[in-house]
């Protein structure tokens, strides 16, 4: 059987997984009753998602302003940045459990180092991006990708840097080292001293290990099973393992107690920053199912596609989702930008 939606109501404390600790705050959301079902667009009206490096002065005046919008809302909305930070925190850090059906054992939910990570990113990031657009009056706003798999794209985006002009993009806890060198996909804690062009030469390679000569199997790419009662962490795909968290581990800042806040699943949505990396993320599921060809792009197994989670929308209503709805980007109305933008890797066989 597939992982059951989460419980609000039994929602208890969360454990930063760094340190074992209790995190000092509460990521449980708001409690409600009425939950309503998600359903698809029937006409889907597809918009673009921009590479962050290459928008212009007015789209990221209007990004800045919908961020400053949900910031400014208070912490009990569900909309809002706190709020919407602590999703990833309840999800992941054991916030959310569920009955494992015999006494009163409960069950943790976990959605990383296994099939439901991409899914469950996706539809975070969907609602995240709703309610901007709605704080901003503009349904058809896009968030922004981080295209560090590219040397053009590679440093961390201008605009997450200026906090003077764009405030609300800004956040202080980052390695801020690191912050004025390329991303490097490899970073697992210690400084590679290459040049930039050594490190996107070494970028290039690691995305086509993860992308393509790991990543032939389904289960490899997308992380292997986990079903109703089954122990969680079973095994990530090659992507997760690899460049998404050493981009994690590269953004946190050192001079924090715990990698905060991008080194750390608690903390990770509350660095702006999360959510343009998940977006290139999310940008790799799509060009990975777009390069299959006749090979199987999703599992058809039940227990995958009927896997069930619940997020707040723009009009604060509680929406349930399924992840086989989430699997066609398109049909939830965005695409990425593909003009302008190069995918180096795919020629970077080691
Ligand atoms: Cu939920 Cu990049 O982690």
């Amino acid at each position: 059987a597939p992982i059951p939606q989460p419980e609000l109501n039994t929602c208890r404390t969360a454990t930063n997984i760094n340190n074992g600790q209790p995190v000092p705050y509460s990521c449980c959301p708001p409690i409600n009753n009425t939950i309503v079902d998600f359903r698809l667009p029937a006409r889907p009206v597809v918009y673009e998602r921009p590479a962050a490096h290459l928008v212009n002065a007015q789209y990221i005046s209007r990004f800045n302003l919908a961020l400053q919008r949900m910031r400014a809302l208070p912490d009990s909305d569900p909309r809002s940045f706190t709020q919407q930070a602590n999703v990833h925190c309840a999800y992941c850090n054991g916030a959310y459990t569920y009955p494992s059906g015999t006494g009163t054992q409960r069950l943790e939910i976990q959605v990383h180092n296994c099939w439901l990570f991409f899914p469950f990113h996706r539809w975070y990031l969907y609602f995240f991006e709703r309610i901007l657009g709605s704080l901003i009056n503009d349904p058809t706003f896009r968030m922004p990708y981080w295209n560090w798999d590219s040397p053009d794209g590679m440093y961390t985006p201008s605009m997450y840097l200026n906090q003077r002009q764009y405030p609300a993009l800004f956040n202080e806890r980052r390695n801020q080292r690191n912050m004025t060198r390329p991303a490097d996909l490899g970073y697992f804690g210690t400084d590679n001293n290459l040049t930039p062009s050594q490190t996107a030469d070494n970028n290039c390679v690691i995305m086509y290990n993860e992308m393509i000569r790991n990543a032939n199997l389904l289960e490899h790419f997308m992380g292997e099973p986990l079903r109703r009662g089954d122990p969680i962490n079973p095994g990530a795909g090659t992507h997760e393992a690899g460049s998404h968290t050493a981009i994690h581990i590269w953004g946190g800042d050192p001079r924090q107690p715990s990698g905060e806040d991008l080194g750390n699943f608690y903390s990770a949505g509350r660095d702006p920053l999360f959510y343009a990396h998940h977006a290139n993320v999310d940008r790799m599921w799509t060009i990975w199912r777009d390069r299959r060809g006749n090979l199987p792009r999703d599992f058809s197994d039940p227990d995958y596609l009927n896997t069930q989670f619940l997020f707040y929308n723009e009009n604060r209503q509680l929406v349930r989702v399924r992840v086989g709805d989430c699997v066609d980007n398109l049909r939830l109305e965005y695409a990425n930008q593909t003009r302008g933008v190069n995918i180096p890797w795919t020629s970077c066989r080691p």
